[in-house]
C-alpha cells in the first residue's frame, strides 16, 4: 500500500489527506492540537505528532505549513532528518515560502541526498478537496517519474520548471496576481455600489468577462454577503506571499509597485484582526468609506 505523510493539518493538509485516503493511499498526518487530531481521527489512516512519525518508510512526505518559520520548525527543528530510520522515498515542500528559505531547505535537502523538490499548488481548499490542484515544481519531469504518478492522484496538472527554487519564483508572482485582482475587484465592487449600481447586476457584468469571471464567481457571493468566515484562503497567507516577493525577490521592493500597493491593504486588514478571515476580505479595507 503507498504511504504518504503529511506535515499540516490545516485546510490543504487535511483536505489532501482526506483525500488521499479516500483513494486507498495509507495517510500520516502531522497534528499539533489535540483537538484537531479527533477531528481528523476518522478521515485519515493515522494522526501523528512528530515529523518523523509521518515520515518513517514513506514513499512520499508533502509538507503544507503557513509560513517559513513552521516549515524551518517541523523539517529542521529537532535533527530528525537525521536520526530516522528509513527515510521517507521522496519528500515535496508545498507551501507557498520565501524564496531565500526555500534555496536553503533545498540545499539541506540535497546535504542530506534526500529526492526532494518545492511544488506549491495553487487550487485551494476546493482543488485539494477535488483532487485538482495544480503544481508548480521546481524539479523537472524525468527526474521523478514516479513522484508524478503519486501527484497524478490528487493533482490536475503539475507544471515543471526544471530547477530547483523556480517552482517558488513562479508561485509567489502568480499569488501577486491573485492578490492584486481580488483587491481591484473588492474596490470595483466598493465603488459600484456607491454609485447605486446593484452588486448583483454588477456580478452578472463581471461573471461575463474573460479578465474577472473567475474572481467574481469564486468570490462574488461572499463579498455580497459579507461573509468571509470560512475561509478557503486565508488573508494572512495572502499577505505574507506578497510579503516573501516584495522582500526577498530580486529586483528590490520598488520594482514592485503593484505587490507593494497590495500589500498595504492586505496588511491594514491584518492590523484590522481580519487575518485569519478568506483573503476575499480585504474588502474590509474600504469599511471606512462605507458611510
Ligand atoms: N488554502 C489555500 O487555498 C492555499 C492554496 C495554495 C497554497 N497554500 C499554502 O499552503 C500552505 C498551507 O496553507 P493552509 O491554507 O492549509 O494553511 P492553514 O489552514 O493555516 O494550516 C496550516 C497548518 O499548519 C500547522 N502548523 C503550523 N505550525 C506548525 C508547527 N510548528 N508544527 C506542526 N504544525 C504546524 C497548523 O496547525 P494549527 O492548526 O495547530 O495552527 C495548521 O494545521 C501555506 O503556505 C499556504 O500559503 C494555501
Amino acid at each position: 500500500m503507498l504511504k504518504v505523510g503529511i506535515l499540516g493539518a490545516g485546510i490543504m493538509g487535511a483536505a489532501v489527506a482526506r483525500f488521499l485516503t479516500q483513494k486507498g493511499v495509507h495517510t500520516r498526518i502531522l497534528v499539533r492540537r489535540p483537538d484537531r487530531a479527533s477531528e481528523l481521527q476518522d478521515q485519515v489512516s493515522e494522526t501523528v505528532t512528530h515529523p518523523m512519525e509521518a515520515s518513517e518508510g514513506a514513499d512520499l512526505v508533502l509538507s503544507f505549513l503557513p509560513d517559513d518559520q513552521a516549515s524551518k520548525s517541523v523539517w529542521f527543528g529537532s535533527d530528525w532528518l537525521t536520526t530516522i530510520q528509513t527515510p521517507p522515498r521522496h519528500v515535496i515542500e508545498m507551501s507557498t515560502l520565501s524564496l531565500n528559505y526555500v534555496d536553503a531547505w533545498n540545499d539541506r535537502m540535497q546535504q542530506q541526498q534526500w529526492n526532494a523538490f518545492e511544488c506549491p499548488v495553487t487550487g485551494s481548499r476546493g482543488g485539494a478537496e477535488s483532487g485538482s490542484l495544480v503544481g508548480f515544481a521546481g524539479a523537472s519531469e524525468r527526474e521523478f517519474p514516479e513522484v508524478t504518478k503519486i501527484l497524478n492522484l490528487f493533482m490536475k496538472k503539475v507544471v515543471f520548471f526544471g530547477a530547483r527554487g523556480n517552482g517558488m519564483r513562479f508561485k509567489l508572482c502568480y499569488n501577486e496576481v491573485g492578490a492584486c485582482l481580488m483587491a481591484t475587484f473588492a474596490e470595483s465592487m466598493f465603488h459600484l455600489e456607491k454609485q447605486g449600481i446593484s452588486l448583483e447586476q454588477a456580478l452578472e457584468g463581471f461573471d461575463m468577462g474573460g479578465w474577472t469571471s473567475a474572481i467574481s464567481k469564486s468570490k462574488g457571493p461572499a463579498l455580497i454577503a459579507e461573509d468571509y468566515a470560512d475561509p478557503a484562503f486565508k488573508l494572512d497567507h495572502m499577505l505574507k506571499d506578497l510579503a516573501y516577493l516584495c522582500e526577498t525577490a530580486t529586483p528590490k521592493q520598488e520594482a514592485f509597485p503593484m505587490a507593494s500597493q497590495a500589500l498595504q491593504l492586505y496588511r491594514y486588514c491584518h492590523e484590522q484582526g481580519h487575518g485569519s478571515l478568506d483573503f476575499a476580505a480585504v474588502r474590509k479595507y474600504y469599511q471606512r468609506w462605507d458611510d
